[in-house]
């Protein structure tokens, strides 16, 4: 039976995190895969985690099952974490599930439930994986303009227009913040507008949350997010903690579905709880409930936001630190869309034979698309990127 098997296309991201591990040079610098690494190349547990797994340790009695949408006190605390007081707590569903993919996944198969031929709008372009899950589970799929190379911004003309395209019930895919590929925002106006065409042309907003707190603080990177909630009749969250909680390997996410009827919430629990048993039966528990120790103890939840903090300057410094390097190497402003973006990613603006000398003749690892992990870089290694990228003639 496994001859039959059709080849399956490879996951680029995934593809080059393997070919980095296999480059035997010294020198090599990894700008490829989303995961947080500190100015020398780790990726610490964060300390509140740390503390919160020792606790743990000397606490846990069982390791039996907890419940088909995880522990209810995860997902609230999710749910305070993203929506704060946007909505209250009735108009709110939430199901721990494995990381935000399985989220997203989740809240993707809910559609098909509801709505099976609604389009989903993704941003072009947008993280590589959603694609790929949407096709693959043959869900109608359209793109949405967001972003303009020549600025390095949001097309938000074209996003809008775009947008006016879709007929009502069509789902829009967006990122919560510190947009993944391209490290371009909506900033609160244009988040406001787009929920108002939403709003207008009954669309459902589906918000992928994966970089909480790595743009412009915890509060900052939920606007969209809370401003939607407060004004949609309906809306679908997938939520990660891999990165803000630095639990990548432990596989944390929430789905919340807010609706402002509370009426439907019952079969809107039930449907995720039922997903979950579908894919996974239980949702993992442990890393699930170190976030909700974290966020629920003052003290620890204090040690986490100044964590967090550091790395959100740290992010901010290496981007200042970059587009200056570039101002003094070319002489020009049109790499100053760097120090703008927010987030672990950037879309320098390079073509592909670009990336590729960078990394053959530099060693520079970057998505094919030329999305750069800031993270990946440190004080001295930022002179020599700017180096390779004016060397490559981007
Ligand atoms: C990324 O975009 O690099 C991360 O979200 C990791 C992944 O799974 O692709």
């Amino acid at each position: 039976m496994f001859e039959a098997l059709p080849q399956q296309p490879g996951d680029e991201i995934i593809a080059l995190m393997q070919a980095f591990r296999a480059d035997p040079r010294e020198t090599k610098l990894d700008l490829g895969v989303g995961v947080y690494r500190d100015a020398h190349g780790n990726t610490p547990v964060m300390g509140a985690i740390k503390e919160a797994e020792r606790r743990l340790w000397q606490s846990e009695t069982t390791k039996t099952y907890v419940g088909l949408a995880g522990d209810p006190e995860f997902a609230d605390a999710m749910r305070r974490l993203i929506l704060n007081d946007a909505v209250s707590a009735d108009h709110v569903t939430g199901a721990a599930t494995t990381g935000g993919t399985a989220a997203f996944r989740a809240g993707l198969e809910m559609i098909q439930l509801a709505a099976p031929d609604a389009q989903i709008w993704i941003s072009a372009p947008t993280w590589p994986n959603h694609p790929s899950i949407i096709s693959y589970l043959n869900m109608p799929m359209s793109e949405y303009r967001y972003f303009d190379p020549e600025t390095g911004g949001v097309d938000f003309d074209g996003m809008m227009t775009d947008l006016s395209n879709a007929a009502p019930g069509d789902v829009v895919l967006l990122h919560g913040c510190c947009h993944n590929p391209t490290g371009a925002n909506l900033n609160a106006s244009q988040w406001q507008d787009v929920a108002e065409i939403m709003r207008t042309k009954r669309l459902i907003p589906f918000i992928d949350l994966a970089y909480q707190g790595f743009g412009n603080g915890l509060d900052a990177d939920a606007y969209g997010v809370r401003h939607l909630a407060k004004t949609m009749p309906e809306m679908i969250i997938a939520a990660s903690c891999s990165k803000n909680f630095g639990v990548y390997r432990d596989r944390v996410g929430a789905l919340l579905l807010v609706s402002q009827d509370t009426g439907v919430q019952g079969v809107a629990r039930d449907t995720a709880a039922f997903l979950n048993r579908q894919a996974y039966s239980f949702p993992p528990d442990h890393g699930a409930r170190l976030v909700t120790m974290v966020l629920n103890d003052p003290n620890l939840r204090a040690q986490w936001q100044a964590e967090l903090s550091d790395i959100r300057d740290g992010l901010s410094l290496l981007r200042t630190e970059l587009a200056h390097a570039l101002r003094q190497r070319t002489g020009s402003d049109r790499f100053g869309f760097l120090a703008e973006h927010r987030g672990m990613f950037s879309r320098l603006g390079a073509t592909r034979a670009q990336v590729d000398e960078m990394r053959e003749v530099h060693g520079i690892y970057m998505v094919g698309d030329s999305r750069m992990n800031i993270a990946g870089l440190n004080t001295s290694t930022v002179p020599l990127l700017a180096d390779a990228i004016v060397a490559a003639g981007v």
